[in-house]
């Protein structure tokens, strides 16, 4: 800038020359205009600042405050020197600082080097000005950051004051003022420590922090002015330079969702806990309940059970008082009639009653053998037996038993192992269930007998009760005849259950076949469908031992010759009748009354060529006397008398060597033939 002369363009070419840019103003006003950022520095001439300098002074204070552009203000030739500097210098406005006084005459180099310091003062502020604009845009982004983050901070100085809050501070904090430093701040910030004691300000998040203390998330209860409590967690971080604290950042954000739902969730555990455990006591409650009913069901089944048990034994009582006060009417009746007959001498016709008491003494052993076997305390005498030849042996009579109307079918196995059985009963057994079949049939049917070799397997004894997994000899009796309900194959084996008219079936047929066949080890199924016919099988076990040969003929007998046999029996009535056989027979009785006696004749060294004794006595049993016995008399031949074998399913393991057994009752001449048979 300067007024006059070639000055202006001079040192346009000269600076030029070093790649400056510039720019010439004519007038003060036009300089003012010229100030801008883009402008490095400005060179006036003292003659130009002869004009009014207040566009120049507006020019300045414009300016932004990093700017302080450097004038080189170019002094006349004319000025002294020693006052020169200052007077100049003050020509221009007081708001132009920064300024470089050169006098004229100009060398070119002064000149160079003056505008080359200007220009790098000019920068400097130039980098200022850059930096304060990074800084500001930093500034601006940290705001919108602070403005839009949903959690309250506050930026605190080191004296507590807020150099800087957000909105959602002051949310909580109106003021922006940390609470510690309100007056009612304690009272609106509940909050306790871990021993349960109210907080204080002077522990408060932020104070702590101003103490240098790192504060995370200490939980307050939030007081509003106005509207409801909330939750908020509050931490606290020291701002530090170096070691010192410089101040603090107060983060508030809110929890109370959260901890409300915690509170919820406690509530609804607490609730659920509670549920479980009525819940608990309920099912316990019903528990003890099922418990007692269940022993009350126990207990009734027990009382139904018994009530039955007292049923059939009422029945099975019933059944044989019925039966013997008719058997034992005919014999009393008839014994009365004899008596009075023989009194009066009417002698000619008693044979007729005898027979008609003898008559109902022999169903009335029937009666009690088939009780024994239904009991499963008949003395079985099981053997190896071919039930094939036995079933043969039977079909006569069979065919005789049945009426016209019935055909009669029977059907052998082949090859059919032998069986362990009694042959007597089996064969009383199948002519029971053929009569059971043959009444099953009033309009007449089909009757088949069939033996076969069943094997019973796992699965099939699985289903049948009582069933024991083997292989069997069976004989089936099949009719097709009415079949039989539920409710009737249910009782079929119960002893004296039948559905026959009184006096025409005791019902002890198939309790007879059953307690038979279970005593051989055996077992019985009854297969039935009402208005079809119904299959009954005998399932007996298989012999290990070859058949026995027909027992050779029997040597002919002769009476005895006044041998002595001692006869060991406690009922009178039987020592009676036995010794008089006795003595019929030629023999010489000893008789005892008990095992004592019995002793006693034994141990006095008496000779006696035979024992017969009772088996079930008072004190000691048969058995235990004849072992005594042979202690005395090696081979003195024992015939047992019984009612029942107790507990012996079979005779085999009864018996010793050339001892015997006879069942009661028994005819006189079987028993006749057995005392001959040993003594022979
Ligand atoms: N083959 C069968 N068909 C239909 N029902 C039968 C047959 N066998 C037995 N029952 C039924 O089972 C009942 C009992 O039979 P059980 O042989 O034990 O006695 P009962 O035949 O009635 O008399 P008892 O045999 O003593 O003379 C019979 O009364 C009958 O109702
Ligand atoms: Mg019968």
């Amino acid at each position: 800038m300067a007024p006059y002369g070639s000055d202006a363009a001079s040192v346009a070419a000269l600076l030029g020359a070093q790649n400056y840019a510039i720019s010439t103003c004519a007038t003060i006003a036009e300089l003012a205009d010229a100030i801008d950022d883009r402008a490095g520095v400005i060179l006036v001439t003292e003659e130009a600042l002869r004009a009014d300098l207040a566009p120049l002074r507006r020019a300045l204070a414009a300016q932004p405050d990093w700017s302080d552009i450097p004038f080189i203000l170019l002094a006349g030739r004319t000025t002294s020197r020693a006052a020169s500097g200052e007077w100049v210098r003050r020509q221009l406005p007081e708001n132009a600082l920064n300024v470089i006084l050169l006098e004229r005459p100009l060398s070119g180099e002064s000149l160079t080097s003056a505008v080359a310091a200007a220009m790098r003062s000019r920068q400097k502020q130039f980098e200022i000005r850059d930096t304060i604009a990074e800084l500001a845009d930093g500034q601006a982004r940290l705001s919108t950051l602070l403005s839009a983050l949903p959690v309250g901070v506050a930026f605190i100085n080191r004296d507590g004051s807020t150099l800087l809050s957000n909105p959602a501070f002051r949310r909580f904090l109106p003021s922006g003022d940390i609470p510690s430093r309100l007056p009612d701040g304690e009272a609106r910030w509940e909050g306790y420590d871990a021993d349960g004691r109210r907080i204080t300000r002077d522990r408060f998040a932020t104070v702590r922090a101003l103490k240098g203390e790192y504060v995370q998330g200490m939980e307050f209860l939030h007081h509003p002015e106005s509207g409801n409590s909330v939750w908020t967690r509050v931490s606290g971080i020291p701002l530090k330079t170096g070691d010192e604290v410089t101040g603090a950042i107060s983060v508030i954000v809110d929890i109370d969702d959260e901890k409300r739902g915690q509170t919820i969730l406690a509530e609804a555990a607490q609730r659920l806990e509670q549920q479980v455990a009525e819940r608990t006591s309920e099912l316990t409650a019903a528990l003890a309940r099922l418990e007692a009913e269940a022993k009350e069901r126990a207990r009734a089944e027990e009382a139904l059970r018994q009530s039955q048990k007292m049923e059939a034994v009422g029945q099975l009582t019933g059944g044989i008082a019925h039966d013997f006060n008719n058997l034992l009417t005919g014999i009393m009746g008839a014994l009365d009639v004899l008596r009075r007959r023989i009194a009066t001498g009417r002698i000619d016709d008693l044979d007729r009653f005898m027979d008609a008491a003898t008559a109902s003494a022999e169903r009335a052993a029937a009666l009690t053998a088939r009780l024994l076997a239904f009991s499963r305390r008949q003395s079985l005498d099981s053997r190896p037996t071919d039930v094939n030849r036995l079933l043969a042996s039977l079909e006569d009579l069979l065919r005789r038993t049945m009426s016209e109307r019935i055909d009669v079918s029977i059907a052998f196995a082949e090859s059919l192992p032998l069986a362990l059985v009694d042959a007597n009963q089996l064969e009383n057994a199948i002519l029971n269930l053929a009569i059971n079949a043959r009444d099953a049939m009033p309009q007449g049917g089909l009757l088949t007998l069939r033996t076969h070799l069943a094997p019973l397997d796992s699965k099939y004894c699985a289903e049948h009760d009582g069933f024991v997994e083997g292989l069997y000899v069976a004989v089936t009796v099949s009719d097709t005849g009415a079949g039989m309900d539920d409710a009737t194959l249910a009782k079929a084996f119960d002893p004296f259950f039948t559905t026959k008219p009184i006096g025409q079936g005791t019902g002890l047929g198939l309790s007879m076949v059953y307690g038979f066949a279970k005593q051989s080890r055996g077992h019985v199924s009854i297969d039935t469908r009402i208005g079809i016919g119904t299959d009954v099988t005998i399932y007996l076990p298989l012999a290990d031992e070859p058949a026995e040969r027909p027992e050779m003929a029997k040597q002919p007998v002769h009476d005895g010759d006044g041998q002595t046999v001692l006869l060991v029996e406690d009922d009178a009535a039987v020592r009676l009748l036995v010794a008089d056989v006795l003595d019929e027979l030629g023999y010489k009785a000893l008789e005892a009354a008990d095992p004592q006696s019995a002793l006693a004749v034994i141990e006095s060294g008496a000779h006696f060529d035979l024992m017969i004794t009772d088996v079930g006595l008072p004190g000691m049993n048969g058995r235990q006397l004849a072992e005594i016995a042979r202690k005395h008399l090696p081979d003195l031949p024992i015939l047992f008398i019984t009612g029942y074998a107790q507990n012996a399913e079979a005779r085999g393991g009864f018996l010793g060597r050339n001892m015997d057994m006879i069942t009661k009752p028994f005819p006189i001449d079987v028993l006749a033939g057995k005392i001959r048979e040993m003594l022979a």
